[in-house]
């Protein structure tokens, strides 16, 4: 799990303003990091006369297919949303079935995560599950450390918001304590507090289900990024959606607020 304290580790190059545009300057580019707002599976079980669980299990069988597909075409990162702090005010029964589902996944997942090089990541503040599925995490983040295929960062009791005002909160107190002048509190530090921060920056935003908005999930992060709104269910997408969404990245030209 991603401590909040982590020290900012730049893997990409200087700073933030990191970018992944391909050799042609615009166009063609392949996206480092990746994330998917995964939504309707509600709707895909409705449509077929199942209860929400069972819209939720085929969205799990669609992160599988998702993760293995986003590794074999070179994403090094792919963030996904499974819960956000909003979520919580869903029945207590549904709640509860995506609790099972994550120990579930994460017990059925571990090996072939393993096996497929898959390092697994933590964002939000899982600890909100319980001890029992905190202890799985931790255990499933230990155990994926070294892989290096791609990093899966699933998001649980996520909020954006909540993300940067913990960053606001720290670079305060570390200035009140004299530690840091406030001329250092720029977009690069915020950045650094984020639990994002050791990653590449965010390039391509997915969201499927035909909802048009972020709905609290990296706001900082997708400042610069591209977005895709898909009408296909969740658990619906697969490898070939994928790959119609890297299309469409591939075609946008990302000017970072400059001028081609
Ligand atoms: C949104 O669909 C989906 C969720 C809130 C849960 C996402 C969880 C999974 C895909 C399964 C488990 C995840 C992992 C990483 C194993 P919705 O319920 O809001 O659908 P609706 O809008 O159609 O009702």
């Amino acid at each position: 799990m991603r401590s909040p304290s982590k020290p900012f580790v730049p893997n990409v190059v200087e700073g933030r303003g990191s970018t992944s545009l391909g050799t042609d300057g615009g166009g063609g580019q392949q996206p480092r990091h990746v994330a998917i707002i995964m939504d309707g599976n509600g709707r895909w079980a409705a449509k077929r006369g199942l209860p929400r669980v069972a819209g939720h299990r085929a969205g799990a069988e669609a992160v599988r297919a998702t993760v293995r597909a986003a590794a074999e075409r070179g994403v090094e990162v792919l963030t996904l949303y499974a819960f956000s702090s909003e979520n919580w005010r869903r029945s207590s029964e549904e709640v509860s079935d995506l609790t099972a589902l994550m120990r579930f996944y994460l017990d059925r997942e571990i090996a072939t995560l393993e096996r497929d090089g898959v390092r697994l990541e933590f964002i939000g503040e899982p600890a909100a599950f319980g001890s029992d599925l905190a202890t799985r995490m931790s255990d499933a983040v230990e155990c994926t450390r070294n892989n290096r295929k791609i990093t899966l960062v699933i998001a649980l009791n996520y909020g954006s918001r909540a993300e940067i005002a913990a960053a606001a909160r720290r670079l305060a107190e570390r200035a009140l304590v004299g530690e840091l002048s406030l001329d250092a509190i720029d977009e690069l530090a915020i950045d650094r507090q984020l639990q994002t921060s050791s990653w590449p920056d965010l390039d391509l935003l997915i969201r499927t289900s035909g909802e048009v908005r972020l709905s609290n999930f990296l706001l900082w992060q997708a400042a610069y990024a591209e977005l895709i709104f898909l009408d296909t269910l969740w658990p619906d997408f697969d490898a070939a959606a994928l790959d119609a969404a890297l299309g469409q990245y591939a075609a946008r030209q990302r000017r970072f607020g400059g001028r081609s």
